[in-house]
């Protein structure tokens, strides 16, 4: 037993110290020097060599989306690169598919910089920027969940669609030795273009839930680039739209209810909101109030961990309980959905099954 152990403490340090060494030699005797990287044909950069293709780019204020903050655990940073990119790493291979691989999408955060790259973006990521803003605001929404009000600084605008994120930037602070970017979607509507609201759940021991939680408060500066995202309203047709969500996945359906009414958008829409107890619910004046000033609007809040002892005379169980109960087919359906993975995967195959077909279901897992 005790050899067993010895032996996989010795092969643990040995990988662990040449790890180290590789990094060491990679950062000093490698020297890139200045590096091309043309993008779409037309706009050229020249970087120092030697770091991520994410973050050099995020130095020209150029900003892929990257929800993990460049740790290769969201797939979310995907560019095309034509060339220079060298062999695909493994750490890229779960993200990609077949397709991507065969038109050289690759993992931006996984990629160095070593030689000319030419590389492809979508045209509006030239659009997103990098925002100082000012906490307004900070509400508490439940024990675990605040509301930010960040407001731009006076000249600035940020123009979004509704239902798109910010990627919200967490200083270096006690306990954290980098900046470090998470992703969160806006809350406010695209009218309000000098702020945005954001909803943000505590993660025990996250990076950024802890800086927003435990250190922010009102009257501080933060640092935020956007808008991203594919998730967002629809507004090339008029199907009645499903919405759910659980917890903070409120966030960009808000932006969305808000976007409806201020352009008086005549669509049926019900909005399922899942919760486990009724502690774990919050806006519920400001969600019941869409029902009266919006076209034809209903809201199912629901309940997951009802007991005795909680007086509620709402719908019980998780949401794609209620969805099961209150939607019959999918015809001339369309569905918003935004919360946990597993509460996307459930509720995606219920509402396949009742018949909105794959292509009709927007989703922002988180
Ligand atoms: C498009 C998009 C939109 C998003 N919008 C919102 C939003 O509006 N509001 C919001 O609160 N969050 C949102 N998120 C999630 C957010 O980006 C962060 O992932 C989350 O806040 C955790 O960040 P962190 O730095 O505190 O945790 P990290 O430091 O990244 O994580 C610490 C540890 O906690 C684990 N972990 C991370 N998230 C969770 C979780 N939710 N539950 C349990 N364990 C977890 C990680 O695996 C890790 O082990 C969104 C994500 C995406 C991709
Ligand atoms: S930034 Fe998350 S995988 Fe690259």
């Amino acid at each position: 037993m005790d050899t067993i152990l010895i032996t996989t403490i010795t092969i643990t340090s040995i990988t662990g110290v040449l790890a180290f060494l590789l990094t060491l030699a990679d950062r000093t005797i490698n020297n890139y020097g200045e590096v091309k990287i043309t993008i779409n044909d037309e706009k050229e950069y020249v970087v120092e060599g030697g770091s991520s293709l994410l973050s050099s780019l995020m130095e020209q204020q150029i900003f892929i989306p990257s929800a993990c903050g460049g740790k290769g655990t969201c797939g979310y940073c995907k560019v095309k690169i034509l060339e220079g990119g060298g062999p695909v790493l493994p750490t890229e291979i779960p993200f990609l598919t077949e397709d991507e691989l065969k038109q050289s999408v690759r993992l931006s955060c996984q990629c160095k910089v070593k030689q000319e790259l030419k590389i492809q973006i979508p045209e509006e990521l030239f659009n997103v920027k990098e925002y100082e803003a000012t906490v307004e605001s900070i509400e508490d929404m439940t024990s675990v969940i605040k509301k930010l009000r960040l407001r731009l600084k006076e000249d600035e605008e940020i123009n979004f669609k509704p239902g798109q994120y910010i990627q919200l930037k967490a200083p270096i602070y006690k306990g954290n030795d980098e900046e470090v970017y998470r992703a969160y979607s806006i809350a406010s509507p695209p009218s309000q273009k000098n702020y945005i609201d954001l909803i943000i759940g505590y993660v025990p021991n996250g990076i950024v839930t802890t800086y927003v939680h435990k250190f922010l408060n009102e009257g501080d500066t933060v640092y935020l680039n956007g808008p991203y995202g594919e998730f967002c309203y629809q507004d090339d047709n008029d199907r009645e739209m499903i919405m759910v969500a659980v917890g903070t996945g409120i966030a960009p359906i808000l932006s969305i209810l808000n976007y409806l009414r201020e352009n008086n958008i005549k669509r049926k829409a019900t909005f399922y909101f899942g919760a486990k107890t009724p502690d774990d619910l919050f806006l519920l004046d400001e969600l019941k109030n869409f029902e009266e000033t919006l076209f034809d609007f209903k809201f199912i809040p629901t309940l997951s961990r009802i007991t005795e002892e909680h007086s509620w005379s709402g719908e019980k169980g998780r949401v794609n309980n209620a969805i099961e109960k209150y939607i019959m087919d999918g015809e001339n359906k369309e569905a918003y959905l935004c919360g946990n993975p597993p509460m996307i995967d459930t509720v995606v195959s219920v509402l396949k099954k009742i018949g909105i077909p794959e292509e009709l279901i927007f989703f922002d897992k988180f």
